[in-house]
C-alpha cells in the first residue's frame, strides 16, 4: 500500500483482496459479533464532491463496528472555501482522526492525502481517476453471484472514459482473469492512458470484436446482424498491438446459460470532456427489453448507483438485478477494510500476494515536465505535490503522472550537465532514458529552468522529421 493508504486498486495485492473480500463474508454472516472492534477509533470522512451511498456505506460501517465518525460533507463550510490547501487539511485531521476516508474532485488528491497524512487515507473518489472502495464492493458482489471471477465475463457499459468506477474495476477484474467487453456510449470509449496501461502493464491484449447480442442494449434489433456492435475483448490469449484493433473482427458468443455480469454507468455529466453528452449518441441502456431480446438466463445486472435513465427500473425486481445488493454489500466489504487497515484484524497476505500491487514501479522516473491535466492535484497544488512521471517505452514512448496517472507526450529534452534544450525528434537513439538525468518538458519550463533553445533552433531551422 502506498503509505500504508488506499490511493488505488493497484496498492493492494490480490491477496489483500481476497483478505478484504473473505472478512467481508464472514462479517455479512454475523456482523453482530464485530461490534465493538473499533470502539476506541475515529474516523474523519472528508467529502468534498457529492455523495450519498459511499460516504452512508463508510458511516455505517464505521458506526457497526462500535467506532465513531465526524463528517466534513460541505465544501463550503470547510477552511477549502478560504482556500486552505488540501495537504494542510489533511495534516490537520490527521491529528484529529485515526483514519481518512477522502472524497475529492481532483486527480490524484488521495494520493497527495496519503503523502502528507500520518494516519491512513481511504480513496473514496478521486475525480474521474478511479474509485477502489467500489470496485472492492463489486468484487464481493461478483464473487458472490459468479461464483468466480476467472474466465468470466464481465460487459461494462456506458460512461467508460470518465467513469472512475470502471477504471478501478477493469484493472482488478483482468489480476483476477476474468475477460472484459466493453459497451461504451458514443465518444465515452476508454481513455488511451487506461488501454495504454492494460497493455503495457497487464499485458492484456485487447482484440475488436462483434457481438450482435449486444445492439440490444443500444435499442437495436437482435434479430438483425448486429453488426453495428463492437466491443473490446480482453483475453489472456496472445499480445498484439493497440494499432491493430481496428482492423480484427471476430465474433464473440455469450451463451444464454452462461453466468455473465452486465455492469451498467450513468454518463458522468458533471466531468469535463463529456464528449458523448449530446443528442443523437448512442447510449447503452438495461430494461426490460434488453433482457428479454437477449434471454440471457444468468446474467447478473449491476449498477455502482446513481441511476438516471441507463437503467430501467421496470427491471427492479427481476431476479437478476442485483444493484441494491450491491449498494448494500458496501457495508460488510468498508467494515472489513476499516478493520484490515486499523490492525484490528490481521491480514493474512502482504503486499507480496500476488497480482499487481504496485509499491515503486521498477522504471525510470523524471521531473521537469510541465503536466497539461487540469484537474491533476500536481497542478492544482504543485507545492505540494510534485509530479514524478514514470516513462514506459510501450505501446509508444510516453510518461505517466504518479498522480493522476494520465500519459503526457514532452516536445523538448535536455541532458542536466549541457545547457541547451532540443525538439523531441532530434534525440538521438531511441528509447529515451530518464534514468540517465535527462530532463523532458514543454518549451516554457525548458526556459524556466534555464535552458536556451539548441543553436539549430534558434537559428529557426526546423528539426529533421
Ligand atoms: C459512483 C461514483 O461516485 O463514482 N457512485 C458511487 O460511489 N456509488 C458512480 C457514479 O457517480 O456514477
Amino acid at each position: 500500500m502506498y503509505k500504508g493508504s488506499l490511493t488505488t486498486i493497484e496498492d493492494l495485492s490480490n491477496g489483500q483482496v481476497e483478505d478484504i473480500l473473505d472478512l467481508a463474508q464472514e462479517i455479512d454472516g454475523n456482523r453482530d459479533a464485530f461490534h465493538g472492534l473499533a470502539s476506541r477509533h475515529l474516523m474523519a470522512s472528508l467529502f468534498l464532491e457529492p455523495s450519498t451511498r459511499t460516504r452512508g456505506s463508510f458511516e455505517a460501517a464505521m458506526k457497526r463496528l462500535g467506532g465513531d465518525t465526524v463528517t466534513v460533507a460541505d465544501p463550503k463550510s470547510s477552511s477549502m472555501e478560504k482556500g486552505e490547501s488540501l495537504a494542510d487539511t489533511i495534516r490537520v485531521w490527521s491529528g484529529y482522526s485515526d483514519l481518512i476516508v477522502l472524497r475529492h474532485p481532483w486527480e490524484g488528491a488521495a494520493r497527495l492525502a496519503a503523502q502528507y497524512s500520518d494516519v491512513p487515507v481511504i480513496n473514496a473518489g478521486d475525480g474521474s481517476h478511479e474509485h477502489p472502495t467500489q470496485t472492492l464492493l463489486d468484487l464481493y458482489t461478483l464473487r458472490k453471484e459468479l461464483g468466480t471471477l476467472t474466465g468470466r465475463k464481465i460487459v461494462l457499459c456506458g460512461d467508460l472514459l470518465n467513469g472512475r468506477t470502471i477504471h478501478s474495476l477493469i484493472y482488478a477484474l483482468l489480476r483476477f482473469s476474468a475477460d472484459i467487453i466493453y459497451a461504451p456510449g458514443e465518444g465515452l470509449e476508454l481513455p488511451d492512458h487506461v488501454l495504454h496501461k492494460i497493455e503495457a502493464e497487464y499485458n492484456r491484449p485487447l482484440q475488436r470484436v462483434r457481438h450482435p447480442g449486444l445492439e440490444a442494449l443500444y435499442g437495436g434489433d437482435t434479430d438483425e446482424s448486429g453488426a453495428e456492435v463492437d466491443a473490446i475483448y480482453m483475453t489472456p490469449s496472445q499480445p498484439h498491438s493497440l494499432t491493430l484493433i481496428d482492423s480484427i473482427q471476430m465474433e464473440i458468443e455469450i451463451d444464454k446459460e452462461e453466468s455473465f455480469a452486465f455492469y451498467v454507468t450513468r454518463k458522468q455529466v458533471e466531468r469535463e470532456g463529456t464528449a458523448g453528452d449530446g443528442p443523437g449518441k448512442r447510449y447503452p441502456r438495461m430494461d426490460a427489453k434488453v433482457l428479454k431480446e437477449t434471454g440471457f438466463s444468468k446474467a447478473v445486472i449491476m449498477h455502482p448507483l446513481p441511476r438516471v435513465d441507463e437503467l430501467s427500473p421496470a427491471i427492479d425486481s427481476d431476479p437478476r438485478s442485483k444493484y441494491f445488493e450491491q449498494a448494500r454489500n458496501g457495508v460488510p466489504v468498508r467494515m472489513a477494510l476499516i478493520a484490515l487497515m486499523l490492525g484490528l484484524k490481521p491480514w493474512k497476505h502482504g503486499p507480496e500476494g500476488g497480482g499487481q500491487a504496485r509499491g515503486e514501479l521498477p522504471v525510470p522516473k523524471t521531473r521537469g515536465i510541465v503536466w497539461l491535466n487540469q484537474n491533476c492535484i500536481s497542478r492544482i497544488e504543485p507545492l505540494n505535490a510534485t509530479a514524478e512521471f514514470t516513462f514506459f517505452d510501450r505501446p509508444g514512448e510516453r510518461f505517466v503522472c504518479c498522480y493522476c496517472e494520465r500519459e503526457t507526450f514532452p516536445a523538448f529534452y535536455a541532458y542536466p550537465y549541457g545547457e541547451v534544450y532540443h525538439p523531441i525528434e532530434e534525440r538521438p537513439s531511441r528509447p529515451m532514458d530518464p534514468s540517465r538525468g535527462t530532463f523532458f518538458f514543454d518549451e516554457a519550463s525548458a526556459r524556466a529552468s534555464n535552458f536556451r533553445p539548441s543553436k539549430k533552433m534558434a537559428d529557426g531551422v526546423q528539426g529533421n522529421v
